[in-house]
């Protein structure tokens, strides 16, 4: 049970979908317009019914299943403020449609673009909202008779490039989902490199893996550190896509791969551990738009770059007080084991800088508990060494509605890592402002001059947000949207 809901646009004939089922959207206005009356006729006038009776009030997340004279279904769904529909409203609402869908057994819907929001932004944001809110992790029940999936949408009046596009997109947000979801013992360092290497086939994506030996002797002493107390085999992942212009300088995507975080020594407490195995939710990141990037070929150069390993403890382990020393031979003296995301991509952040020549670098990772403090788990803290590039990412959130939020990297946080005798710590100072601590650290990876940022994705990547296109206590897939957008594929 993993097959993704396929979307498609239609121009015409959405009376037939009446066989099927329909939706349509309805604002708090509850004026019927043409659509609405349309459909209001073939169903034997059943939404004008629901209308007097109060039932349908136009607000949003509301969907109410409308079933006609002759059987046939339709879901009317609010659109809240006629005057503030945005790609976010719409997004929600197709997903709750979808959802809706799943909970009735309805294996195919059209979902009819509000008649006065049918650009392409709108027409993306329907088709992302209707795989993202069928999407549902059942891999591991063996005997699932309740399982349901749904099998098809129409979208009906979108722009049809835009729609498939949002398609492609919310599928890789679901494939980096299913990576996520997995656990320590099946999503391992190994795993992840294998799903890379099957993005790269019959694609212009070149992937290349280096194991403990090889980035050991590349000197990669940081990733080696943590990687060494644990058997399974820790991997150094690269994915390269160059269809741009030979002189255009490639944007980096640096992803946290860490596939069960045990804190290693310096040992997590036990209660919710078993969430560790969403600390590779950064990698998920990079493979996500990678696999975008596979499918929808844009003419640009982009490179992921994924450190994979667990941390683990026992007599092979790292310890604390031990010094490590980065692929820039840069010296890390450990101060906790449970600090280790930061340690793996200070190798990868430096190895961008001295084999690419990055336009810019983003990283990706489940960082910090501290920002689940910060923003819980509604935002994505941010931070950064150039302004104009933050910004630009401020705007690709506002375009996506997954939020972003920016902490300072002032020089007094810098101070908090400097070591007294290595070159950096891997804490800050009495464990005040964790998350700026962590995007501090990574700084001292980044070469002087490089447009750089951090996403610290703890609270986002999975969690609780109360939103249709998302589940409870499931991975997310957030940011990747995001850096699409980004990107401008
Ligand atoms: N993977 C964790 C961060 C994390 C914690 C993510 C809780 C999501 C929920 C990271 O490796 C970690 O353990 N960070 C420590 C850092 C501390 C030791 C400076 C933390 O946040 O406690
Ligand atoms: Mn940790
Ligand atoms: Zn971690």
């Amino acid at each position: 049970m993993s097959n993704l809901l396929k979307v498609h646009n239609i121009n015409d004939n959405w009376q037939k979908s009446l066989d099927k089922s329909l939706s349509l959207g309805i604002y708090d206005d509850l004026k019927l317009n043409r659509q609405l009356q349309g459909v209001n006729r073939l169903l034997g006038r059943a939404i004008s019914h629901n209308l007097s009776a109060g039932i349908i009030k136009g607000k949003l997340g509301e969907v109410t299943r409308i079933v006609g004279k002759k059987g046939s279904v339709a879901y009317v769904f609010g659109l809240g403020k006629k005057s503030q529909l945005t790609p976010e409203i719409l997004r929600a609402a197709s997903a709750g449609v979808a959802k809706a869908c799943i909970s009735d057994k309805i294996e195919s819907v059209t979902f009819m673009m509000p008649i006065e929001a049918k650009d392409k932004l709108m027409s993306q944001a329907a088709a992302e909202g209707l795989v993202l809110g069928s999407y549902q992790f059942e891999e591991f029940k063996s005997n699932n008779d309740e399982a349901f999936e749904m099998s098809s949408a129409s979208i009906f009046g979108g722009v049809e490039k835009a729609v498939n596009k949002g398609a492609v997109i919310a599928s890789s947000v679901c494939f980096a989902r299913n990576l996520e979801n997995r656990p320590g013992n099946i999503a391992t360092p190994t795993h992840l490199a294998k799903n890379a290497e099957n993005i790269s086939k019959a694609s212009d994506v070149k992937v290349t893996v280096f194991d403990r030996k090889e980035f050991t002797e590349m000197g990669m002493g940081a990733l080696a550190g943590v990687a060494s107390g644990t058997e399974e085999p820790p991997k150094f992942i690269i994915m390269e896509y160059f269809k741009g212009p030979k002189s255009e300088k490639p944007k980096i995507l640096v992803g946290k791969g860490l596939t069960f975080d045990s804190g290693g020594i310096s040992i997590k407490p036990a209660a919710k551990m078993d969430e560790m195995k969403f600390d590779m939710c950064g990698s998920g990141v990079v493979l996500g738009v990678m696999r975008a990037i596979s499918i929808l070929k844009p003419k640009m150069n982009v490179v992921g770059i994924i450190p994979s390993t667990e941390n683990m403890s026992g007599d092979k382990a790292y310890r604390p007080g031990d010094i490590l020393t980065a692929y820039n031979k840069k010296t890390i003296e450990v101060l906790n084991t449970d600090a280790e995301g930061r340690l793996i991509l200070a190798d990868a952040l430096s190895y961008a800088c001295k084999n690419y020549d990055p336009e810019y670098i983003l990283d990706f990772a489940t960082l910090t508990g501290a920002v689940v403090v910060a923003l819980g788990h509604v935002a994505t803290g941010i931070m950064g060494t150039d302004p104009s590039l933050i910004a630009d990412i401020k705007q690709s959130s506002c375009m996506t509605g997954e939020k972003v939020w920016e902490f300072p990297l002032w020089d007094e946080y810098l101070d908090q890592v400097k070591s007294k005798i290595a070159d950096v710590k891997n804490l800050g100072t009495g464990g005040q402002a964790g998350t700026i601590a962590g995007g501090a650290f990574l700084k001292s990876f980044v070469d002087e001059g490089v447009s750089w940022c951090h996403f610290d994705i703890a609270g986002s990547a999975w969690g609780d947000k109360k939103l249709t296109y998302q589940n409870p206590g499931s991975a997310t897939g957030e940011v990747i949207r995001l850096v699409i957008d980004l990107l401008k594929i």
